[in-house]
């Protein structure tokens, strides 16, 4: 035989030497819950291990993902109110403007990245305001934007629109470069999919829609061009990153996107994921860290540049190991 597949895989020191993905701790991102108030460190019983913090209590778990090699963070806010019109996602002394002074403040080798949406701030649970049952969408941009520069100002490095509405990649742009935030990236939710996996988010944000779902923005699971286009106007729009949302069930989608854009490709690994590894290995059925290492190598090797993951400090240590990478 001439050909022996095999001959590669003889020993770990030429398996690494011929590994053809590379995972480095600096392409991680952690998606970090902040909640109003003080002391607060609850954790999320449907993601063990993950906790909502008040902006006092979340340096501890900073200077851990720090020290693990994780220098980027995504906050995600939960305000003290909710009202119609989500106004604790804009306002100057909202839960992540707050976050945003404070963590700048203590941690400035932290890169600070905001979701912006409205539907943990809306009284009814969705991603923007309400027009009788549906959406909004062009209201919806406005108070988007107003979001946005609100974070920019409160010291966020870069924003990350996560509501789906038609436009509002353009409307960030315009309102931050009006006000001078040219060089604010926006990282893009744009094929982001009406998902099941969202599950354990929505209740540690306490955002679930109060009627109905999120199927009228986002988008329906059997459309692979449909994210394409979604790809490809937030680009257009000036999204300088674009992300596919879930991770594991949508890698298919990661791949296509990558060959065909220019710009780095996130992939967000989401709270049901998270959820389902837990509960499995508490289980015994599986071995978390063989899973954990397998789900991220599987995403790097999809194509992502990027991975937004529940387990980035784990992940980062796991490199660090020489486990994965
Ligand atoms: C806000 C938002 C959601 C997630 C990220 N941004 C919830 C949703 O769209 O319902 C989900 C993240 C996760 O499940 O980990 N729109």
């Amino acid at each position: 035989m001439r050909i022996r597949p095999r001959r590669l895989r003889n020993g770990e020191t030429l398996r690494k030497m011929v590994r053809e993905t590379r995972i480095d701790a600096s392409s991680l991102i952690y998606p970090l819950f902040v909640k109003e108030g003080k002391g607060v460190l609850e954790e999320i019983p449907t993601m063990p291990g993950q906790y909502r913090y008040s902006v006092d209590t979340m340096g501890k778990k900073l200077e851990e993902l720090l020290r693990a090699g994780v220098s980027a963070v995504m906050f995600f806010g939960i305000p003290a109110y909710k009202d119609e019109m989500g106004s604790g996602a804009y306002a100057q002394d909202g839960v992540i403007q707050k976050a945003l002074m404070q963590t700048k403040r203590d941690f400035p080798e932290l890169y600070l990245i905001t979701d912006v949406c409205m539907c943990e701030y809306t009284s009814h649970g969705h991603c923007g305001v309400l027009c009788g049952r549906d959406v909004d969408n062009d209201e919806t941009l406005k108070l988007l934007a107003g979001t946005a520069l609100s974070h920019a100002q409160a010291g966020a490095d870069m924003v990350a629109p996560s509501d789906m509405m038609d436009g509002r990649v353009a409307a960030i742009r315009e309102r931050l470069d009006e006000n001078g935030y040219i060089n604010t990236p926006i990282l893009s939710y744009a094929v982001k999919y009406a998902s099941a996996f969202y599950g354990p988010f929505r209740d540690a944000a306490g955002s679930a829609p109060a009627f109905g779902d999120r199927k009228s923005y986002q988008m329906d699971y059997h459309n692979s061009r449909e994210g394409m286009k979604e790809a490809l106007l937030d680009i257009e729009e000036g999204a300088d990153i674009i992300m596919v949302k879930p991770a594991m069930s949508y890698l298919d989608m990661v791949a296509r996107i990558k060959e065909r854009v220019n710009i780095p490709v996130a992939a967000y690994s989401v709270s049901g994921e998270y959820a389902m590894i837990k509960a499995g290995a508490r289980l015994g059925y599986i071995d978390e860290e063989k899973i954990i290492c397998e789900t991220a190598a599987s995403a790097f090797r999809a194509g992502c540049d990027i991975y937004l993951t529940y387990y980035a400090e784990e992940v980062a240590r796991y490199i660090q190991e020489g486990k994965i990478g």
